[in-house]
């Protein structure tokens, strides 16, 4: 068996993708949508890790693997090895663990980040990459987040997903993130939105200086699913309405179709905005880490 550094077996972690600031600025025939969007990666992850093995194989472990829907066969994990396997001309036959701490269905992009995790991880396993362009399809027949989440960077991610730029290095900042519990289907937020010719991002500086610039430029900004996301869950307004409130919260916002909502804050107050939101709303979901 090929080993880590740590001895282990092969291991990556699958990061949240927040939605700093997410614009719809058109439709294109097929339906899909044209987004213009700041994206980022703070240390709040699912983990997947894999091993050899006779037979192609997904365990699910953490407080979310009895949220994935359908049997693991079905699961984005799996079909990604497979794509890879087949694309590659490699052996689809690993056995993955998937530890699942991430809700399911929560606009931070969970099953994309494992789906990314497990085409990064095949690649070391196998030790084969595909061409740029090869692998850059792969992912976005994967979903229009999996581009995004195999690179795993700050990045403007426009088109419907497939054109990526890199963005500026973050400020050191922390971030809370808030679920109220309450799945969100990112088609049904699409079909109830009302406008989706909005204009696209801001120019982004050549670097934020601090995080009051990145809050300066995100309030020049918008997640243009906010207002269709709350008409279908009302739980989101009540989530922004409590990390608005707190005196250490910076900014707060909505990320990709809902649910979850992030809230920035200086280094090191991340733990205490969580605990103030926990003892307020027990059942909510609540991670804190750094951007
Ligand atoms: O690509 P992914 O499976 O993540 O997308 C889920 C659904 O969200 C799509 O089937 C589509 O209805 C919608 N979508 C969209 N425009 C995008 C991305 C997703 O309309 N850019």
């Amino acid at each position: 068996m090929q080993h880590d550094e740590t001895g282990g077996a092969l291991s990556e972690a699958a990061r949240a993708k927040i939605n700093l600031a997410l614009h719809v600025t058109g439709r294109r025939g097929d339906g899909y949508h044209l987004l213009d969007s700041l994206v980022v990666f703070p240390d709040i992850a699912d983990r997947l890790s894999l091993e050899p093995a006779t037979v192609s194989e997904l365990r699910l472990e953490g407080p979310f693997a009895s949220m994935l829907e359908g049997p693991a066969q079905e699961n984005l994990v799996l079909k990604a090895i497979h794509r890879f396997a087949e694309t590659s001309g490699t052996s689809p036959d690993v056995r993955l663990t998937l530890e699942k701490n991430l809700p399911v269905a929560s606009g931070i992009g969970g099953g994309s980040a494992d789906a990314a995790a497990a085409l990064r991880l095949m690649e070391r396993f196998t030790r084969r990459s595909l061409p740029r362009q090869q692998r850059l399809h792969l992912a976005l027949a994967l979903g229009a987040d999996v581009p995004v989440c195999l690179l795993q960077k700050p990045a403007r991610m426009s088109g419907i997903g497939d054109l990526l730029t890199p963005a500026p290095a973050m400020p050191p900042a922390g971030i809370v993130l808030v679920n109220p519990m309450e799945a969100v289907s990112t088609p049904a937020v699409f079909k109830t939105m009302t406008k989706r010719d909005n204009p696209p991002l801001p120019n982004l500086p050549e670097d934020f200086p601090d995080l009051a610039g990145l809050c300066g430029y995100l309030e020049q900004t918008r997640n243009d699913m906010q207002a269709a996301a709350e008409a279908l869950c009302p739980a989101i307004a009540d989530v922004i309405a409590t990390l608005s409130a707190l005196p250490d919260v910076l900014f707060a916002r909505m990320s990709g179709s809902g649910a979850t909502c992030f809230a920035l804050c200086a280094p090191g107050k991340e733990s205490g905005i969580a605990e103030a939101v926990a003892s307020r709303h027990p059942d909510w979901w609540i991670a804190s880490g750094r951007l």
